[in-house]
């Protein structure tokens, strides 16, 4: 499972305890279980929370020996940092399946993202695209997204015009501050190597054009961004990889909210986490899928980190 789908706001039961750092007991065959003094509530209990602060602070373990050693001497370090951050992994490439429903739209669009993160999927006319082989988006794009198709190919002829980006989230990331970048980085699986170097490259972009973030919850802050919205151009509402962190009543707010507010609105979230968007089952094999939908119709399932599409009929 990709690293921001595991980031239930539901603390998984199999996640393993941890525990008492620097113990003079602790050994290798010691299981690791916490004193409650230092136990994380419930939200944090994240294995990939976890695993991305110890990684930030102590780089990337060679095995895991080494592992368990940096989270028993550094116990101490990691936990402020898994109170103070939360998981907000921000993959560019979740735009190869947006890219063909954004340019049949009438352009240009004021693009509007809610759960943000740092607003990198606010940039799907400043990436370049291949879906097998078919070419789209900015050829000269140090960003290039290929996005392999089953089924029908999805349609990519259109250009796409962007007239604003704004991104809410709960805490931005500002791609400007460092600390953020760093953050960004080690939320991404270490082997994943060419993720990592497109978040590079979409970082540096961001930052030569930042987009507005706003911070705050998405139920509070829509409206005023889509109030800020330039009159003349297509208003677009989407998310991608965000409801499973929100409760089911904040789900149906924006669901209702959305409705009523006179936009498109593109959503690429787990099956389940609108249910009101039904589709046929993806093959059980595909593993863990998202589905891509529009004015809540069904449009295709797309890999979690937008490297396959299967568009619909
Ligand atoms: C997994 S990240 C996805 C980021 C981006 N949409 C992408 O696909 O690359 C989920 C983001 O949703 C944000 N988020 C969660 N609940 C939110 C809420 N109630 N209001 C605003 N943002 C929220 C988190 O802070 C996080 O940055």
């Amino acid at each position: 499972m990709p690293p921001d789908t595991a980031a239930s706001p539901t603390p998984k039961p199999e996640t393993p305890p941890l525990s008492t750092p620097n113990s003079p007991s602790a050994s290798p065959t010691t299981p690791l279980s916490s004193p409650s003094s230092t136990r994380s509530p419930p939200t944090k209990q994240q294995p990939t929370l976890l695993f991305a602060c110890a990684r930030l602070i102590n780089g990337t373990p060679t095995d895991f020996p080494q592992f368990r050693t940096t989270l028993l001497d550094q116990w101490h370090d990691i936990t402020p940092q898994m109170q103070q951050r939360r998981t907000q992994t921000n993959e560019p490439a979740r735009c190869a399946p947006l890219y063909p429903l954004l340019s049949a739209l009438p352009q240009p669009l004021a693009l509007i993202e809610v759960g943000a993160s740092a607003g990198l999927c606010l940039y799907p006319d400043r990436y370049a695209y291949d879906y097998d082989g078919t070419t789209t988006g900015d050829s000269t794009s140090p960003v290039q997204i290929s996005c392999s198709t089953r089924g029908p190919q999805p349609p990519t002829g259109h250009r796409l015009r962007i007239a604003s980006r704004i991104g809410i989230d709960l805490t931005p990331l500002d791609v400007r501050d460092r600390d953020n970048t760093n953050w960004l980085r080690a939320l991404i699986w270490p082997e994943h190597h060419d993720r990592t170097a497109r978040l590079n490259a979409a970082i540096d972009i961001a930052a030569a054009d930042p987009p507005r973030l706003i911070q705050g919850d998405l139920n509070e802050r829509l409206p005023e961004a889509v109030a800020a919205a330039p009159d003349d151009a297509t208003i677009v509402v989407f998310h991608t990889a965000v409801m499973p962190y929100l409760p089911q009543w904040e789900r149906h707010c924006f669901v209702e909210q959305t409705r009523h507010l006179g936009v498109r609105w593109i959503a690429q979230e787990t099956p389940k986490a609108l249910p009101h968007i039904t589709a046929p089952d993806p093959d059980p094999r595909t593993g863990s899928v998202h589905l891509l939908s529009q004015d809540e119709r069904p449009i295709a399932h797309t890999a979690p980190h937008g490297d396959w599409i299967h568009w619909f009929n």
